[in-house]
């Protein structure tokens, strides 16, 4: 299997230059012009189109039993609409409960993926409790390739740990060479805020934001950041909502502390007047932390424009209106989460390089290069080198098509960016040298996706 692309610009974070690109099996080879190739190569022109390397979405869940049901996608839907989007990598929160083991739930999450992902993908391993067997447990999951963790302080007795919990898995982390991902919310002022709204008969989605203020996020963050400070551990903030979080992470990057932030696309493109909306509407918007005031967002992009932001993912946490509508006499009941793992690429695209907020260098900074390094993947994923994997996005700038559910690949019967413009989409995807999309169509092998196995994070690189 060899493939020629050629007429299309290159684009890394440092560089963007006009070159052909040949595929030997699966792997770049060769990175130049007039270049000759065997009879039997295919040929793509990608004149006229930007060519990217496959995109990495660091935080998704697919297989998710949660609030009193599962999320709605499979690996099959999940990664076609991946592939559709973009995203050639995942890294799916891999997160059984606290009443189970952390071997047995990473066994299990493998169970769900094996044979069954289209693009290639990797796990973040949640330690959910920390017990006389967890420590054992989770160095054997490291052993097998998963260099990451993940911790809630949220989600008190489900997928939450106490700070003793977050302090034994620190140390643990830092004796690995391992990342661990943190969803910083005070669990405890969380719970207390959900109790005195619902005391005061207030019970609709709006409530939600109003449960979870943005001081509660930057509560957790600060002291997600204080206990990295004194463990030396390395970490990583998922899904950074506001301004008074992004100060403590910021402040705590500022003094040393070994950390990363993450942003989502729903923080970036929506906010809480959308779960504001009368009955299911506003429920389809309700995800932790909650979608905030407007007014957050341009310290946002501005972070993400200079990279003090490091990576955008989506946190992909698809439910249907059905499922939603388990809250129907309680917000706190609603299902948290939103789909975007199939519109991450194109709105960033549009919404960020598009409208000046971004340049395109940085786009694919934070949507791959650095979710590479920061888990491991990198030059393996994350670049255009020779001897990296062929997960290559050719993309089509001059595309226009608008996003709607009825068009959608992902399980799920609404979008959270229904009507948001498309300018620009992916019109090939390769993963490992094999196209899996073309115009903009899944023409590719369901279960190709390989478990990708990685090395701990020893090297720190300080932004
Ligand atoms: O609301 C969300 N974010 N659902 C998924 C679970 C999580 O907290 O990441
Ligand atoms: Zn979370
Ligand atoms: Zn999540």
């Amino acid at each position: 299997m060899s493939l020629l692309i050629r007429g299309g610009e290159i684009v890394t974070p440092d560089a963007r230059y006009k070159a052909e690109i040949y595929v030997e099996d699966q792997t770049v080879t060769r990175i130049g012009t007039d270049l000759s190739v065997p009879p039997g190569t295919e040929i793509i022109d990608a004149t006229n189109q930007w060519i990217f390397p496959g995109f990495i979405d660091p935080h998704v869940h697919i297989y998710l039993p949660f609030m009193a049901t599962f999320a709605k996608d499979t690996h099959e839907t999940a990664s076609v609409a991946a592939l559709i989007g973009g995203t050639t990598t995942f890294i799916e929160m891999c997160c059984p409960s606290r009443g189970e083991d952390a071997l047995a739930g990473y066994n299990l999450w493998k169970e769900k993926a094996e044979g069954r992902s289209a693009c290639d993908y990797a796990f973040h391993m949640t330690v959910s409790r920390f017990d006389q067997n967890t420590e054992a447990q989770l160095r054997e999951i490291v052993r097998d390739g998963t260099t990451s963790f993940k911790i809630f302080l949220s989600y008190k007795n489900f997928f939450g740990v106490d700070d003793g919990e977050m302090y034994q898995t620190l140390t643990l982390a830092k004796e690995l060479g391992v990342i661990v991902a943190a969803h910083c919310e005070n669990a405890e002022l969380v719970g207390r805020l959900q109790q005195a709204l619902l005391a005061e008969g207030k019970t609709g989605p709006e409530w939600h934001e109003p449960s979870r203020p943005e001081s509660v996020e930057a509560e957790g963050t600060a002291r997600f950041a204080t206990f990295l400070e004194n463990t030396g551990a390395v970490g990583y903030v998922v899904h950074l909502s506001c301004v008074p979080a992004l100060k403590a992470a910021v402040d705590a990057k500022g003094r040393g502390v070994r950390l990363s932030i993450e942003s989502v696309l729903p923080h970036l493109l929506l906010d809480k007047t959308s779960a504001e909306r009368a009955g299911v509407e506003g429920m389809q918007y309700v995800m932790s932390p909650p979608l905030r005031d407007r007014r957050n967002q341009p310290a946002l992009w501005s972070a993400l424009a200079s990279g003090l932001i490091d990576t955008v993912g989506t946190d992909h946490c698809p439910f249907d209106k059905e499922q939603k509508l388990l809250g129907r006499d309680a917000f706190t009941q609603i299902p948290n989460g939103m789909p975007g793992i199939e519109e991450r690429v194109s709105l960033m695209y549009t919404y960020g390089v598009n409208r000046g907020l971004m340049d395109v260098h940085r786009f694919v900074d934070a949507l791959s290069t650095r979710p590479a390094k920061l888990f491991g993947l990198f030059p393996r994923k994350g670049t255009i080198a020779v001897g990296s994997d062929a997960d290559l996005v050719i993309f089509d700038p001059t595309y226009r098509g608008v996003i709607s559910a009825r068009t959608q690949h992902i399980n799920s019967d609404y979008s959270g960016f229904e009507g948001f413009a498309m300018e620009g989409r992916p019109a090939v995807v390769t993963v490992r040298g094999k196209i899996q999309v073309r115009d903009g169509n899944f023409v590719g092998e369901r279960g190709r996706g390989q478990l990708l196995r990685r090395e701990p994070v020893i090297n720190w690189r300080s932004n």
